[in-house]
């Protein structure tokens, strides 16, 4: 996959799993990721699909609905890369933390529901529930945040709300932070993810 790795100057820190949103790149959320943690790798990553030219991590049938068989291979996919890329640039496996905005929020909570391994925990901002009626695996010591906006005409509040619960059922350690906005991603939901990463 299309990708940029910068190497952190500190080993003990997580690798950042940077996952853009519709029509982004893997430059995208650079800046975030120098908010977050100076010192940690950073792995970002453009999505395989394209929409009408738009990059994308899976395709969709229309807005907010998803083709199920397509995020099922492209979730498959984006973990044996993140598996690759470890081997190849030397960082723990099991110690990535994903960001995510909006479609890459959708594909980092999809590799959580289909993974048990893929993440060490996720800051997901605006995500919707990426696939229902599944079995999750066992995500006990599995770390989210969730930011969602109280306005958010693409994700509902129900949709925060119910990822919330279906991650909490498998055993994850939930926070969910509210914005009084919509779909865009601010900077304090930035602030607060930063907080709750300082602290994981
Ligand atoms: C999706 O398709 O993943 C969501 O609707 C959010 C987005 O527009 O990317």
């Amino acid at each position: 996959m299309k990708h940029i790795f910068q190497k952190g100057t500190n080993s003990d820190k997580p690798t950042l799993l940077l996952l853009h949103g519709t029509g982004g790149t893997e430059q995208d959320l650079l800046p975030l990721a120098e908010m977050i943690d100076k010192e940690a790798n950073i792995l970002s990553v453009r999505g395989n699909v394209l929409e009408n030219g738009m990059p994308r991590f899976f395709k969709r049938l229309a807005e907010g609905v998803f083709d199920e068989e397509d995020l099922i291979f492209r979730t498959k996919e984006l973990n044996e890369f993140l598996g690759e890329a470890a081997e190849k640039y030397g960082f723990a496996r099991n110690n990535i933390i994903a960001i995510g905005y909006s479609n890459g929020a959708n594909i980092a909570a999809s590799l959580m529901f289909h993974f048990q391994d893929a993440l060490r925990g996720a800051s997901l901002h605006h995500p919707m529930v990426p696939r229902r009626g599944m079995t999750l695996p066992d995500l006990a010591s599995k770390k989210v945040f969730i930011s969602a906006g109280t306005n958010d005409p693409i994700c509902p509040a129900q949709e925060s709300e119910d990822l919330k619960s279906l991650l909490e059922n498998a055993g994850a350690d939930v926070t969910l932070h509210w914005e009084d906005k919509g779909h865009q991603l601010t900077v304090s939901e930035v602030r607060a993810s930063t907080d709750w990463y300082h602290n994981l």
